[in-house]
């Protein structure tokens, strides 16, 4: 039996009338706009960037007819605007240039932290990079992830020493802050992109902040990976539990929407620690970031369970604060003031050992608690703080000051360096012997 019971000559009469509509629809390209024909035209022929100008022909953009003028189009009072075959071009966009038709977008993003990750020259990783390692090192590497202070050359030229530079705090020509590209690869500019883990791990990976391999490994990682195909990442609308349902992506819990969260881009809306300083800090108004976040983990488990995973991990955060980072770090003040310091950083094996110890292995402890990566809490984490505080810090600390880890080891959280007692001794020896045989 037919489905819908209509005669065969009826569905042949309904596709012969729809058959042109679709048709057409079918094959329309997407318009070039008047003025970008130019651009088009003479970039596919001498065959400059010509891929992008395919992968433009794919965009939501082309689609809505937003040509390379829309973005590249300047004004000749901009200091970066040279005179292009009789239009006035810029090669950078900026998020004022986004802005002309996503002001909402470009006023949040601009009122976050990325956009203030150009802001490191004070602080001491800058001066490892800049001094320490060299100028260079810091072109190529820092601020390819927080972003340079582009510079225009007399004549209108780009130094080439500041772009190309896609970093998340760039510091552009126009004043403006940021790279809306640092999530968003042009010239599909597609939400999919920055819907995917892998674009946040360009900067969020390696020693110091390993969130993307911690993504990886954790549960919920592992359920993306294993589903993405469900993930409906090309889809216009991306509303959890209504888009998709399989896994939580990184944009999930930090950007996107939910059926009662819009979409942001200010990330720091749903943090309540920062896990970034030698000693973790709440956030102003952090209550109301955490019930943020929680209410995203709450489309997908049970309130009590991820409140308790919250205990679960602010105690953590508070193990490594005050049993290894205020110590830690009252000891370094101690031996500062009392001279055995120089004023310049780094020039001191203990300032190594200090800055491993939070910078790196505090931070991976932290990092791994917040986003369910055990191993990376402690092995990569809690194992190697412990291993550098007690192997490094406090023998380098009594070599330069004599008695100075004294107030240390008398707290009640270290005093197992004076030897464990009897009875712990025996409950170890208990449970070896029970498991591997005397
Ligand atoms: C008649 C040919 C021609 C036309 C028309 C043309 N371009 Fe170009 N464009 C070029 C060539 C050739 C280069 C490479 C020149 C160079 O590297 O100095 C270039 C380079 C560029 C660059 C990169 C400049 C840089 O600093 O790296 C941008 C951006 C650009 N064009 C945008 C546009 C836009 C937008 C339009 C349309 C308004 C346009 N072009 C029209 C030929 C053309
Ligand atoms: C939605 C905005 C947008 C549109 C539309 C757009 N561009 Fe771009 N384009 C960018 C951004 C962003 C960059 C990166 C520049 C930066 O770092 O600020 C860029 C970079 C470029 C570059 C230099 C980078 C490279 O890889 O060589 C060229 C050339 C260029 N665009 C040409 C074009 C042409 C031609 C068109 C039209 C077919 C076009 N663009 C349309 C946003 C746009
Ligand atoms: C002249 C207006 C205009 C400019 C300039 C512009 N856009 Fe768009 N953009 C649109 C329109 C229209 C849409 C489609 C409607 C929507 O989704 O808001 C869109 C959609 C998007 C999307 C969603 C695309 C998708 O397929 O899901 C992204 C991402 C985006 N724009 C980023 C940017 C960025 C980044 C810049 C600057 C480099 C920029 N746009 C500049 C008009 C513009
Ligand atoms: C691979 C990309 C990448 C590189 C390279 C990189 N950073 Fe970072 N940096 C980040 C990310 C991502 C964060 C934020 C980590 C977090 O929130 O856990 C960060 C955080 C920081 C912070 C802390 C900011 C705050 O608000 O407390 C400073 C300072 C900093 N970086 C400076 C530097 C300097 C200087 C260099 C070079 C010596 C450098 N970074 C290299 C990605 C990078
Ligand atoms: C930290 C990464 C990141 C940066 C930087 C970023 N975006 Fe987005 N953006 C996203 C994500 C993720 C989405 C997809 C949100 C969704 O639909 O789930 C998105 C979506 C969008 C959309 C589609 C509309 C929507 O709400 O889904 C527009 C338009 C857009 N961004 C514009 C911009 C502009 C303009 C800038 C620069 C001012 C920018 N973005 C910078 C991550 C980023
Ligand atoms: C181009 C590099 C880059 C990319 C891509 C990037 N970030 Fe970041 N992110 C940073 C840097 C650098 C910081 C630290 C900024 C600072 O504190 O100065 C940061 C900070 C953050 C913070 C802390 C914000 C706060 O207010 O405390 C969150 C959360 C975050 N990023 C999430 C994301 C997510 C999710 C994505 C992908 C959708 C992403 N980032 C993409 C470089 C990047
Ligand atoms: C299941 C939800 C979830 C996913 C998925 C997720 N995060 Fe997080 N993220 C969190 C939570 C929860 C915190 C801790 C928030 C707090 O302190 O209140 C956090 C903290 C952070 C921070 C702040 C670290 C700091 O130093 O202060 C950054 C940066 C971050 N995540 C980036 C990412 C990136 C990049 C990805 C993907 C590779 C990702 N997150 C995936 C939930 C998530
Ligand atoms: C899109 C749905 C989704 C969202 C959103 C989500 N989760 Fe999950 N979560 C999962 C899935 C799927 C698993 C794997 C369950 C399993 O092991 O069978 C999981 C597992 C977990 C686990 C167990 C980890 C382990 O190793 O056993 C914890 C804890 C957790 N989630 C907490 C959170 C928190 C906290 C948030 C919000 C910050 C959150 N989740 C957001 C889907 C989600």
């Amino acid at each position: 039996m037919r489905p819908w019971g209509l005669s065969v000559p009826l569905v042949c009469l309904i596709t012969f009338l729809a058959g042109p509509v679709f048709a057409a629809t079918a094959q329309k390209e997407s318009p070039v706009p008047g003025e970008s024909k130019a651009c088009v035209d003479c970039h596919r022929q001498q065959k400059v960037a010509a891929t992008a100008i395919e992968e433009w022909k794919m965009s939501t953009h082309a689609k809505e007819g937003v040509g390379c003028l829309d973005c590249h189009g300047a004004k000749k009072e901009d200091k970066d605007v040279f005179d292009h075959y009789g239009k006035l071009v810029a090669t950078i966009v900026t998020p004022n240039d986004c802005a002309q038709c996503h002001e909402k977008e470009s006023k949040q993003f601009q009122g976050s932290h990325h956009a203030k990750a150009g802001d490191i020259l004070g602080s001491l990783d800058n001066f490892l990079g800049e001094v320490v390692e060299g100028p260079p090192a810091a072109i190529s590497g820092c601020k390819q992830c927080h972003g340079s202070i582009v510079k225009i050359l007399p004549g209108g030229k780009i130094d080439p020493t500041t772009w190309p530079n896609t970093g998340i705090g760039r510091i552009n020509p126009d004043g403006s802050k940021g790279a809306c590209t640092a999530c968003h690869s042009r010239h599909l500019f597609s939400a999919k992109v920055a819907r995917s883990p892998e674009s946040c791990g360009k900067c969020h990976l390696g020693p110091d902040h390993p969130q993307k391999e911690i993504y990886d490994e954790s549960k919920h990682g592992i359920a993306f990976y294993a589903n993405r195909e469900r993930m409906n990442l090309d889809s216009r609308s991306w509303v959890l539990g209504k888009d998709y349902t399989a896994a939580p992506t990184c944009a999930t819990c930090h950007l996107s929407a939910t059926p009662d969260l819009p979409v942001t881009h200010d990330p720091g809306e749903r943090i309540s620690w920062t896990l970034r300083p030698a000693i973790s800090k709440k956030l102003e108004n952090w209550e109301r970031k955490r019930d943020t976040m929680k209410a995203v983990c709450a489309n997908c488990h049970n309130p009590k369970f991820s409140g308790a995973f919250f205990t679960q991990y602010d105690i953590t955060v508070e193990l490594y604060n005050e049993k290894f980072a205020k110590p830690g770090a009252e000891l370094m003040k101690n031996l500062r003031s009392a001279g055995k310091l120089t004023p310049t950083q780094f020039d001191e094996k203990i300032e190594w050992t200090w800055f491993l110890l939070w910078h790196h292995e505090g931070r991976r402890a932290r990092h791994g608690a917040s986003m369910m990566a055990p191993d990376f809490t402690q092995w990569h984490g809690f194992f190697e703080v412990a291993e550098r505080f007690y192997m490094e810090l406090l023998p380098e600390a009594e070599e330069l000051l004599p008695g100075s880890t004294g107030f240390i080891l008398a707290q009640d959280q270290h005093k197992w360096m004076k030897g464990i007692s009897e009875e712990e001794r025996d409950t170890m020896r208990k449970f070896y012997e029970e498991r591997y045989g005397k």
